[in-house]
């Protein structure tokens, strides 16, 4: 399992913006745009390739890559929260199959004496075929306790992809600690490891709920 913390200012900057109280609903949406994004071309830069040549306008030969890996990817977008996320994943992904995954974890009945699983609604889901070439990438911006990210590796494991991401802004240490444990075949891209779940299972200091902020 590979752990990627991606720490580039760019992506920082944002992710700022993204915890801020002060950020409006469609500001809000827009950075996780910018943020699915930019993930998305630091996941292409892992993907396989090979060497070609190709031909110039000028009749001359260059040597070049082509990532071939591009052609098998399936993103599976957690809703709510994932939606504007996938919005800059596919474009950097535009190929791209796609799969939803509807989740809702039932918050009120968190206990105090938290990280404890939160019990996780599973309503809708629709996933395309995987097949062995496919580079399954989850996108969820938060991860908690990792109980909707484990529903959704669950969803796909049997069916043995090329390799399994996990695409997300925010994973707290506890969801990040649960997941490598259980499944040590998934690498995780992130920009923050969060130390605390709170005893709602807010992740802190986080950035709130990011479906309703994101969508009301
Ligand atoms: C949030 C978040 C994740 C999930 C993470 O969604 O977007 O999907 O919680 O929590 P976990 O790691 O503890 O399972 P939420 O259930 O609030 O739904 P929403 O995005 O529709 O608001």
């Amino acid at each position: 399992m590979t752990l990627y913390v991606l720490s580039k200012p760019i992506l920082l900057h944002f992710l700022t913006q993204l915890r801020s109280k002060n950020i409006d609903q469609i500001s809000f949406r827009k950075n996780l745009v910018k943020l699915g994004r930019i993930i998305g071309y630091e996941i292409v830069n892992t993907l396989d390739y090979e060497s070609i040549d190709v031909e110039t306008p000028l009749g001359t030969k260059a040597k070049g890559i082509y990532i071939y890996d591009l052609e098998n990817i399936l993103i599976i977008s957690i809703l709510r929260a994932a939606t504007p996320f996938v919005e800059g994943l596919l474009k950097a992904l535009p190929t791209a199959r796609l799969g939803v995954i509807a989740a809702s974890r039932k918050e009120k009945e968190v206990q105090v004496g938290y990280p404890e699983d939160i019990p996780v609604d599973v309503y809708y889901m629709k996933i395309p075929q995987v097949s062995h070439k496919d580079t399954v990438i989850i996108a969820d911006p938060m991860i908690a306790t990792g109980s909707t990210m484990r529903k959704a590796i669950k969803s796909i494991v049997n069916s043995q992809p090329k390799r399994i991401y996990i695409a997300s802004v925010i994973i707290s240490e506890y969801g990040l600690k649960r997941l490598m444990e259980e499944f040590p075949f998934v690498d995780i891209f992130t920009i923050s490891v969060d130390p605390e779940i709170d005893n709602r299972g807010f992740i802190l200091p986080g950035l709130g709920d990011a479906g309703d902020r994101a969508f009301g």
